[in-house]
């Protein structure tokens, strides 16, 4: 029976050593959590990175990592320390993540991560082919494995390969000041179908493709040698029901309430209410911003104080790379400091939490929370938006979500913001929690609705088709 084999950078399990046995714990981000769904119910396999570094196993330790993996249905790819230095904390994260989300000022372009990047992507391709039969159709994920289409084509052009991007694909002004632009879109011209989270994103790559190859563009096909490449777009779901239920399970009186849950619940009443945001610890979140306009916020709507409260849960993230390092020094001074000016005996302005926490305890801080505040700078789609919306399953709540996110562009009834002007978040924040009952519940009916209807399922299934239409399109040409 033919598989489908998807590939990323991260598998969805991490591994690491906790005196001397190993332990397992699901990864973080919106491409493990959504992707995990889809895997586990298909009869594929995943390929990607355990989380650790080779050199830090023993063999004997690393056979175990192995078969602890494969009893998931994974596969991993060892990487050194080096290429974890150089491919992961380098090329990814200090040149292309920056890059994609524009923030430029933090790109940094270095020849030998260049290198270490090509040299992983090919590591990743032998095992793919290691594990690929004739049949088998290939999902390579992000901004990890972009040069990963391309090699895997060279060795067997008849496999079907499709592409997903998880994270912005930026302006060509912003692409073209990459050094190594032709061969970033070649190899992700490998690819039978490019999927992005929106078409946006979508019109950037083909005008970067025009541009930057000269090849030709026809609506939302590319010719490259002899084939039609696919793009499009396929705004990703989340796994509603599993929110749903899990949200409905948890507000059932039989079940007894976590601390976390009875501590917000001390902070539950009419005129009290609980602002949420959650995000991993990245300069794209928007998070020194969105204390600093918080701050504003209670400066001038001093009524608030004492009414409200930020929780507010990062997740730490990529913590050998500089910048992430500085943003951690600056939201940890940012609370330190609101606090103290803010505090009273008897209330803390924010509550702030660097950990990651359990999938339950994450439901307990969506349901317990009046108003959700997401306003990243720049993010590719924003799966934190989606799953507070599914919880709400009393149908009251707010959602303030930035413009930047590619999420706003299919949740209209959120309260849109642009998170650089305070005045303006501000001001929505107010009206977040003024808002009527009956405002509240009509949002979040449509935005259940749609959530619902375009779930991850939906997502990975609209991707397959399009993916299967490929498959046609180049038997016809034989
Ligand atoms: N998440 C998690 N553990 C936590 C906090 C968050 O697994 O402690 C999940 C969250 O449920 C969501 C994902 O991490 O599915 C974040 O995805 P999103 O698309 O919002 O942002 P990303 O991290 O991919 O940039
Ligand atoms: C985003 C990226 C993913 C990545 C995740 C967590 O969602 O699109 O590719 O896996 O962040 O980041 P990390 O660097 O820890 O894998």
């Amino acid at each position: 029976m033919n598989k489908t084999i998807i590939v990323s950078n991260r598998l969805p399990l991490q591994v690491s050593i906790q005196e001397n046995s190993l332990e397992i714990v699901p990864s973080v981000g919106g491409l493990a959590t959504g992707m995990k769904s889809v895997h586990s119910e298909g009869n594929g396999i995943w390929i990607g990175w355990s989380g650790i570094p080779e050199n830090d196993l023993s063999p004997d330790l690393s056979k175990k990592v192995q078969t602890k993996i494969r009893n998931e249905k994974c596969v991993s790819v060892p990487l050194t320390s080096q290429d974890i230095e150089e491919y992961y904390e380098g090329f990814s994260n200090r040149a292309l993540w920056p890059l994609f989300h524009y923030f430029m000022e933090y790109t940094e372009f270095e020849q030998n991560e260049w290198d270490a990047y090509k040299r992983v992507n090919e590591n990743f391709a032998k095992v793919v082919l290691e594990n690929l039969e004739d049949g088998d159709t290939v999902w390579v994920h992000d901004y990890q494995l972009l040069l990963l289409p391309q090699l895997i084509k060279d060795q067997k052009p008849n496999t079907t390969i499709g592409f997903f991007l998880h994270i912005p694909f930026p302006s060509y002004e912003i692409f073209r000041t990459f050094p190594w632009r032709e061969e970033i879109l070649k190899g992700m011209l490998g690819s039978d179908l490019l999927g992005f989270h929106t078409y946006d994103y979508e019109r950037h790559f083909l005008s970067s493709i025009k541009r930057i190859l000269r090849l030709e563009v026809q609506f939302n096909e590319i010719n490259y040698h002899d084939r039609t490449i696919k793009v499009d777009s396929f705004p990703m779901g989340i796994d509603y029901d599993k929110f749903y239920n899990a949200a409905l399970e948890h507000q059932k009186s039989s079940i007894e309430k976590s601390d976390l849950r009875k501590r917000l619940e001390e902070h539950m009443s009419e005129d009290k209410k609980l602002i949420l945001s959650i995000d991993r610890m990245d300069y794209t979140k928007g998070i020194p911003n969105r204390i600093k306009a918080f701050e504003y916020f209670l400066d001038n709507y001093p009524e608030y104080k004492e009414h409200v409260r930020l929780v507010m849960l990062a997740v730490p993230s990529r913590s050998n790379v500089p910048q992430y390092q500085k943003l951690k020094r600056e939201t940890d001074e940012l609370v330190g400091r609101i606090n103290g000016k803010f505090a009273t005996v008897s209330w803390t302005p924010i509550w702030y939490f660097y950990r990651s926490l359990p999938f339950d305890d994450l439901i307990d801080l969506y349901i317990s929370s009046d108003v959700a505040l997401i306003t990243p700078i720049r993010d590719g789609m924003n799966l934190v938006a989606k799953e507070y919306v599914a919880t709400r399953t009393n149908g009251d709540g707010v959602l303030i979500l930035s413009e930047m996110a590619g999420a706003s562009k299919e949740m209209n009834e959120a309260l849109l913001i642009n998170p650089n002007s305070y005045k303006d978040f501000a001001a929505t924040l107010k009206r977040a929690l003024t808002m009527p009952q009956d405002e509240q519940k009509t949002r979040i009916k449509f935005l259940q609705k749609r959530l619902k209807r375009y779930d991850v399922e939906k997502w990975a299934t609209e991707f397959f088709k399009a993916l299967e239409g490929t498959k046609k399109l180049r038997q016809g040409k034989v």
